[in-house]
C-alpha cells in the first residue's frame, strides 16, 4: 500500500479567485476532503468525485483524527480550513494528534501545510492600508482561552500600541467579550481611534463598517467578523483606514527631501545608536534613570543596560 498524505490546506478568505494555486491543485489531488460544513461549501464545484466529510464546529479533533486514520489507509486527505489554515486554524491540532499518536515527520506519511490569505489581510485589503506598521492579532474566543490571558494580551497590545486584529470578536453566545474588549483599549488608545469592522470579507455577504474606537462594540458584529483597530497613528480619510509606514520621519512630505539630522538608508536619529547616543546625553547630565525611562516610556532596565554598556566599554 502506497504511503498516505495529509494537505492541511488554508483557501483564503472564501472567494475563488483568492485561493492559491498550491490549494487548488491539493484539493484536486485529494481523495479525501474534509472540513467544517460552511468550508465544505466554499469549495463545492471542487469535490467532484472525492469522499467529503463534513464536520460540525464542535469536531474538531475529530477532523483531525479522521485525516490521519484515511491517510494511514494511504489515502490523499486535504483538511481544508479557511484563510490560513495555520492561524486559528486545524494545523495545530492535527499536528498535535499525530505527535500523539506516534507520527513522526519522515515516518512514512506526509503532511503539506498549504498557507493561504488570512482573514485580517483579506479585510485589511479591503479598507485601506491600515497594517502598514506592526500589528498583532488578538482572538477573543475564550472557548479554550482563559479570559484573564486575552485581557492581559489586549492590554499589553493596546498599550505598546500594536494595531490590532481581532478574531473571533462575537457569536451568539460570546457578546461581552467585545465590550470588554472596548473598555481594555480604551485604558491606552483615543476614543476617536479608527476601526474597520468587517464581517464576510471576499464572501456573498460581505460588509464594511468604518467606525472609532468609541462605537465599536455598537457595530454589527458576528462570528464571521474581523475587526481592525488602528495605532496612535492610523487615519480615516475618504473612507480608508491608513497606518502610516513612518516616512514622515525622515522625509519632509512636500518636497521628499530628508528631514535634518537623518539620513536615507540609515537608522533613523532615533534608531537604536542614536538612542543609546541619548540616554548617555542624559545621564552624564544628571537625569536619572527613572526620569529617562518614564520619558522615553521604557522600563527601567532599558535605561539600566545602556549604563551599563558605558561601564563595560570604559
Ligand atoms: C477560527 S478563526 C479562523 C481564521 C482563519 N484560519 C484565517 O486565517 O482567517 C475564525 C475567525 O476568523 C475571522 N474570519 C474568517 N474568515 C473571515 C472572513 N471571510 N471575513 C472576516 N473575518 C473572517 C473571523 O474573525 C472569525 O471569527
Amino acid at each position: 500500500m502506497s504511503n498516505g498524505k495529509i494537505y492541511l490546506v488554508g483557501f483564503g478568505p472564501g472567494a475563488q479567485e483568492h485561493m492559491s494555486f498550491r490549494a487548488r491543485a491539493a484539493i484536486a489531488e485529494a481523495d479525501v476532503v474534509i472540513g467544517y460544513s460552511t468550508y465544505i461549501k466554499l469549495v463545492q464545484d471542487l469535490l467532484d468525485g472525492k469522499e467529503v466529510i463534513r464536520k460540525g464546529m464542535t469536531e474538531e479533533l475529530d477532523r483531525c483524527t479522521e485525516a490521519y486514520d484515511r491517510a494511514r489507509q494511504g489515502r490523499i486527505v486535504a483538511l481544508i480550513s479557511s484563510g490560513d489554515i495555520g492561524v486559528y486554524g486545524m494545523a495545530g491540532p492535527t499536528y498535535e494528534v499525530l505527535l500523539q499518536s506516534g507520527w513522526h515527520p519522515g515516518d512514512g506519511i506526509e503532511v503539506e501545510a498549504v498557507p493561504g490569505t488570512t482573514a485580517l489581510s483579506a479585510c485589511a485589503a479591503l479598507v485601506g492600508a491600515p497594517l502598514t506598521h506592526d500589528f498583532c492579532s488578538i482572538s477573543l474566543s475564550d472557548l479554550l482561552t482563559p479570559w484573564p490571558v486575552i485581557a492581559r494580551r489586549l492590554d499589553a497590545a493596546a498599550r505598546a500600541d500594536f494595531v490590532i486584529a481581532l478574531y473571533n470578536p462575537k457569536s451568539g453566545r460570546r457578546t461581552q467579550q467585545i465590550v470588554e474588549a472596548q473598555r481594555i483599549l480604551l485604558r491606552h488608545r483615543a476614543p476617536d481611534t479608527p476601526v474597520a469592522v468587517v464581517k464576510s470579507a471576499y464572501r456573498k455577504k460581505q460588509s464594511i463598517q468604518m467606525t472609532r474606537l468609541a462605537q465599536m462594540a455598537d457595530c454589527e458584529i458576528g462570528m464571521l467578523t474581523t475587526v481592525l483597530v488602528g495605532n496612535s497613528n492610523t487615519f480615516m480619510q475618504d473612507g480608508l483606514m491608513i497606518t502610516p509606514r513612518g516616512y514622515a520621519n525622515k522625509y519632509d512630505g512636500v518636497t521628499g527631501e530628508t528631514l535634518a539630522g537623518e539620513q536615507a538608508g540609515r537608522s533613523l536619529s532615533h534608531g537604536l545608536d542614536g538612542w543609546k547616543m541619548s540616554v548617555r546625553e542624559r545621564l552624564l547630565r544628571g537625569e536619572s534613570s527613572e526620569a529617562i525611562a518614564r520619558h522615553f516610556d521604557l522600563p527601567v532596565i532599558e535605561i539600566e543596560s545602556v549604563r551599563n554598556e558605558e561601564s563595560k566599554d570604559v
